[in-house]
């Protein structure tokens, strides 16, 4: 699938104000400063269609993105950030879940963590919440450009080892740099069989 045009729809504190849920959509989630609009510039071609920032905490809203008038990708805040008060957790906890838990179009999450680092507890018991509301997820290895062919396998290798302690099986992942556009073509492949699927169930 090639994404032809990608427009910024609207940001919104509460997932009660967000479009109306009549087509497919995903979202990109994961620490700040992870690299979570970085790579939906990358999907979409486009270098600042998502606010990105060296300094984490850039994303503060729920954003959505309308693509090819069909279907949306949505930025969400980060979590789990140190540096960021806990008034600020406090309120994008609620932010990301009320919205991840109440979109009924929400077909999969994209779970971004930095593929130079080992599971993170952080991220673990993120993904056993999404897990546990029956949010379906996938994994996405971002900053792939950092690390050599050889320390990219060895990284994934490991971090597939530490997921598989806490669950029984790892989902489809994808390995990506918003650098180098790596694993563009396969999620925007996934998030197309998706789509297809999104259609048939809704006929
Ligand atoms: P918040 O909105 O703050 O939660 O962060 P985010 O997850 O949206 O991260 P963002 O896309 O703003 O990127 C954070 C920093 O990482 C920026 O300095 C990006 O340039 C950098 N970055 C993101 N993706 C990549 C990547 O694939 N490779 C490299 N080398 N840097 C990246
Ligand atoms: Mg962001």
């Amino acid at each position: 699938m090639q994404i032809k045009q990608a427009v910024f729809v609207v940001s919104n504190t509460d997932w009660q104000k967000c479009p109306p849920p009549d087509r497919p959509e995903y979202a990109f989630i994961g620490r700040s400063n992870v690299g979570k609009s970085s790579l939906i510039n990358s999907l979409v071609k486009k270098k600042n269609l998502a606010k990105t920032s060296q300094t984490p905490g850039k994303t503060q809203l729920i954003n959505h993105f309308g693509i090819d008038d069909t279907w949306y990708l949505v930025d969400l805040p980060g979590y789990g950030y140190a540096k960021i008060s806990k008034s600020e957790k406090e309120k994008f906890e609620p932010m990301i879940f009320g919205y991840l838990e109440n979109r009924p179009n929400l077909v999969c999450t994209f779970v971004l963590v930095d593929v130079r680092h080992d599971p993170m507890s952080i991220d673990l018991e993120f993904m056993s919440q999404l897990a546990e509301a029956q949010i379906p997820f996938y994994i996405v290895f971002t900053k792939a450009d950092k690390l050599t062919k050889n320390q990219l396998t060895a990284k994934v290798t490991r971090y597939r080892e530490g997921f598989l302690q806490f669950f029984s099986e790892m989902p489809k992942y994808f390995v990506t740099s918003s650098v180098d556009g790596l694993g563009r073509d396969e999620i925007t492949q996934a998030i197309g069989e998706l789509n297809a699927e999104f259609k048939s169930v809704r006929r």
